[in-house]
Formats: C-alpha cells, sequence, structure tokens
C-alpha cells in the first residue's frame, strides 16, 4: 500500500503506538550522514595537538584521562584517546581542524556532570575539554548581559553577578561543579526555571566553532532580533553535536530583594501534586516549588547523616517565593500555606533565616546523589504538563506495582519535571534486565499520552536515544538527522550521541 509513512505515524504520536527498535528514519528523503569512519588518533596527531595548546595540556596517561572517562550517568566508562585542553577560540578551531582532516572523534567536556552520557566519549577519540576556558569576559550593567568563556563554573557565574546586584537564575542542582558551557549544551534546567526559565531563555549570543574549525557568532546583546533562522536557539541543548561553544552572551535580571523558602509536609503524594497545581490557579508563581517522596528524603538523611525536617511524611513540597516587597511575599507565603493545608498538609514551615533556607537547598540538591549511591539505577528525567502531574505520580506508583520495582521519584514538580529513579533493589541481576527496560517503555509511553516527553533538563546523550522514537515523530528525526549533517558532515562531534543509530 502506497502511504507516506511519515504523515501517517505522525498523525499517531501520543497514542503510545510505537514500535522502540524499528529503523524507519528513512521517510522523507534519501539524506544520510556518512557512516563514521573513525580513524585513531596517531602520533602525528598528538603531536599536531600539543603544538597548538601545549604539551603540558594534551593528555593521555591512564590516570590523567580517567577523569575525562565518565560523567555523573550510572556506571559508564568510556577512555579517550587524548584529552587536551585550549585557552581560546584559535585553538578550538584549529584542534577541530586537525581532528576533522583526519576523521576522529570530538567530545567536548564541560563539568561533566551530566545525567544522559552526553559528555562520553563513547568512540574514544579526543576529549576537548572546557576547564581552562573559564573567564568571565564582561558584566555589561548597562545592557545587562554578561559575556562568558564555557568552562565558567555556573556558582562563580552567580556569585560574580550578585556582587553586582544582578542575577542568573538558572540553577541545576550540580551549580558548583557543572558549566556555563555545559548548562548550554544541554540546556540545564534546574529549580527556579519554573519561574525564570531555562538556559536556552537567556542564551542571546554565541561564538561556535564548526568541526572543519570555522568559527561563527550568532545573535548579540540583542533583546530583539528576528534575522534569520535561530540558530542560537538550535545550539543550546545541542548536547555538543553541532559545534563547539567557545563564548556565550547570557541575560542578566535585578538581583531580587526579599526570598522566603517554605516547607509543606504530606501525607498522600497525589495529594502533594494536587495542592501545587492549586497554588498556580491562585496566580502564585513560586520561583522554586520542588517535590520529594519520602524514599528520597530519607536517602538524603542517610548520606548527608542529618536529618531532614518532616521526613516520616509521604512526600515534601519545597517551595520558594522571591520579589522586592516583603510585604507581598509574605501574603502570597501566606496563601500557598493555606492551599496547601487546604489540600491536605499536615502543616506549613517557614526557614526564616538565611542559614535555614540554605540548609533545606543543600539537603535537596544532594537528593540526586543520594538516591544514587543506594544501588544500580536507571534515572528518568520525565517532564508533564504541569497540571497532569497527580496523574503522572499516581502512574508512577501504578508501574513500579505492577514490575514490583523500586521507583524513587523527585524533582521540580512546578515545573512538571520529576526525576524518576528506578533502583535495583531486592531483585535478582535477570529480573532488573528484563523489567527495567518494560519498567521505562511504559513510564515515557504514560508521559508522552499526558501531553508530555521523556527528558526536561537532562537530554537525551547516550542512554535515552533509543526512545526518542516514543517522543518525536519520524519527520522531526529526519530533520534533526539533516541539521546534524549540515552542521557535522563527517559526524565526528559527539558521535552516538542524541540521535537513534541509524
Ligand atoms: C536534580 C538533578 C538530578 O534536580 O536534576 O537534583
Ligand atoms: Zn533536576
Amino acid at each position: 500500500m502506497a502511504q507516506v509513512k511519515g504523515i501517517r505515524l505522525d498523525r499517531q504520536r501520543g497514542f503510545g503506538i510505537f514500535p522502540l527498535f524499528e529503523n524507519r528514519y528513512h521517510v522523507l528523503s534519501e539524506i544520510k550522514l556518512e557512516k563514521p569512519k573513525f580513524r585513531k588518533v596517531t602520533p602525528e596527531i598528538v603531536d599536531g595537538l600539543r603544538r597548538i595548546v601545549g604539551d603540558q595540556h594534551v593528555l593521555m596517561e591512564k590516570h590523567d584521562i580517567e577523569p575525562y572517562s565518565h560523567d555523573e550517568t550510572e556506571d559508564f566508562v568510556f577512555y579517550p584517546e587524548v584529552v587536551v585542553r585550549p585557552i581560546a577560540t584559535p585553538d578550538v578551531s584549529e584542534i577541530l581542524r586537525l581532528c576533522h582532516e583526519n576523521y576522529i572523534p570530538v567530545t567536548s567536556r564541560g563539568g561533566g556532570t551530566g545525567l544522559s552520557g552526553g559528555a562520553l566519549p563513547v568512540h574514544g577519540g579526543v576529549i576537548l575539554s572546557t576547564e581552562r576556558m573559564n573567564r568571565i569576559i564582561e558584566i555589561d550593567r548597562e545592557n545587562l548581559m554578561a559575556t562568558v568563556q564555557p568552562g565558567v563554573i555556573t556558582h562563580n557565574f552567580h556569585q560574580a553577578v550578585e556582587a553586582e546586584g544582578l542575577f542568573y537564575p538558572v540553577d541545576p542542582a550540580s551549580k558548583e561543579s557543572c558549566t556555563i558551557g555545559g548548562n548550554v549544551a544541554e540546556c540545564a534546567g534546574g529549580p527556579r526555571a519554573l519561574k525564570y526559565g531555562v538556559t536556552r531563555d537567556y542564551v542571546y549570543g554565541l561564538t561556535c566553532v564548526l568541526p572543519d574549525g570555522r568559527i561563527f557568532k550568532t545573535g548579540g546583546k540583542l533583546l530583539k532580533n528576528v534575522t534569520g533562522y535561530n540558530l542560537t536557539h538550535l545550539i543550546v541543548g545541542s548536547e555538543g553535536t553541532l559545534c563547539v561553544v567557545t563564548e556565550i552572551i547570557l541575560k542578566l535580571l535585578p538581583l531580587p530583594q526579599h526570598k522566603r523558602t517554605m516547607l509543606a509536609p504530606f501525607d498522600s503524594l497525589t495529594d502533594a501534586a494536587r495542592a501545587l497545581t492549586e497554588i498556580f490557579n491562585a496566580k502564585i508563581i513560586p520561583r522554586a516549588a520542588e517535590f520529594i517522596e519520602q524514599k528520597a528524603i530519607k536517602a538524603a538523611e542517610e548520606k548527608l547523616e542529618k536529618p531532614f525536617p518532616h521526613s516520616d511524611r509521604a512526600a515534601l513540597l519545597l517551595f520558594e517565593i522571591d520579589g522586592d516587597r516583603a510585604d507581598i511575599l509574605d501574603e502570597q507565603a501566606e496563601k500557598i500555606g493555606e492551599i496547601c493545608v487546604e489540600h491536605g498538609a499536615v502543616d506549613v514551615f517557614v526557614a526564616d533565616n538565611p542559614d535555614k533556607q540554605a540548609e533545606l537547598w543543600q539537603m535537596r540538591r544532594n537528593i540526586g546523589e543520594a538516591v544514587k549511591s543506594i544501588a544500580i539505577y536507571k534515572e528518568e528525567d520525565t517532564v508533564v504538563p504541569r497540571s497532569r502531574l497527580p496523574e503522572l505520580v499516581e502512574k508512577i506508583a501504578s508501574i513500579s506495582k505492577k514490575h514490583g520495582i523500586l521507583t524513587i521519584s523527585y524533582g521540580h514538580a512546578g515545573d512538571g519535571n520529576i526525576h524518576v529513579n528506578i533502583i535495583k533493589k531486592n531483585i535478582s541481576d535477570d529480573d532488573w534486565n528484563i523489567k527495567v527496560p518494560l519498567v521505562i517503555e511504559e513510564l515515557f509511553r504514560e508521559v508522552v499520552i499526558l501531553g508530555g516527553s521523556i527528558s526536561g533538563e537532562h537530554g537525551i546523550g547516550w542512554v535515552q536515544k533509543k526512545y526518542l522514537p516514543l517522543a518525536l515523530s519520524p519527520v522531526e528525526i529526519e530533520l534533526m538527522r539533516m541539521i546534524k549533517k549540515v552542521f557535522d558532515p563527517r559526524g565526528i562531534l559527539n558521535p552516538g550521541k542524541l540521535l537513534p543509530d541509524e
């Protein structure tokens, strides 16, 4: 039967009928990436890299390159052949040109805190580490923009702009070790994305290097700019597969003068999720509204060897509101408290001093690490429209029960982004191997039916690429393949990531 497969399948998107591993991406065109024909790094190439960055910035000894062989994704380890540490855009250009000429894979790397394997050199080759490119080039107070190199640690950037009374809201849990460049690659979010948006919303211009060494700039310090396709937004979140970003222009805001941090314990997960959606109904947008289920709180208590307040309850909501008028914040805090109590909160507590606030956030930021330290795990980064959150929470519980497998959920509930961790506890290796793919597939199908998607902020990278057809239509995947080919015809940049294998 003659049928335009792409269109047929596209219509069915959202009804959970995609076969997972079937290869059917040659729908609209014959465009294909050149099949990777990567070569090994030769002594001549190493000499070339040394000439570009200096001997001490080309690492090859096993103990030197070990830290670059993994990120924070499960227990994956892939050794690069060489690690190279450039200091500026021209170095990056020369490194890429050399690798491009010789078909050497290049994986760029920021802080190595990624959770989808974006920085893993799965085909070996070169790791291009941005750690020395860590200069804040400018904080422009008139335009409220900053220009930075990609290796700036996100927390250091926060401190630098806050010292000027300015604010860069994007705050991934790993902010003390992740970099702005890594945040750009993954389009990182974090708790404050709820009110302020994700990395993409702050990136206004980029300096980039194509795999063949050509340097180009996008955007600028321009709040309005509709000059052609928005390459800036395309590159943000492209997981290092299109080009290497060497400078970033970021929008800044005035630093809010006041904030309030609140904790609401609940005896039911669904009640907590319902309370949350009601707060938005009341037209309050907290800057953070985090959801933590009890098993996650317990894990954090164990890791930090410190009690978390109200850890005996089924779930906690952690709120933060901010603004310039303390009286308005107090009204909002009271309203949030009322709504939570109406929806079953046991009580509502305000952390009224900076130490207490910092302590709550320290515990929250440690949950990811704590949950991962329980046992072998798989982490899924689900995202649904916020109003569907109660249904998502119920689905997670029923999938977990049906398959007899432990899940622990927490995350940025205010923006519908829940991290679901599947934990290998009390089940055999065989059961784990059989059940995990079933659980993930069922979870993702439910998420898509709820109008959601399979990653909110961690990216697709290495570990989620085979699930991409559950969330995207063949047409979208085809367009993405074509975009990849335009930027990187030899496929040397971060190969094996983001797009499903052909
Ligand atoms: C967090 C990371 C895992 O929210 O995204 O803790
Ligand atoms: Zn998160």
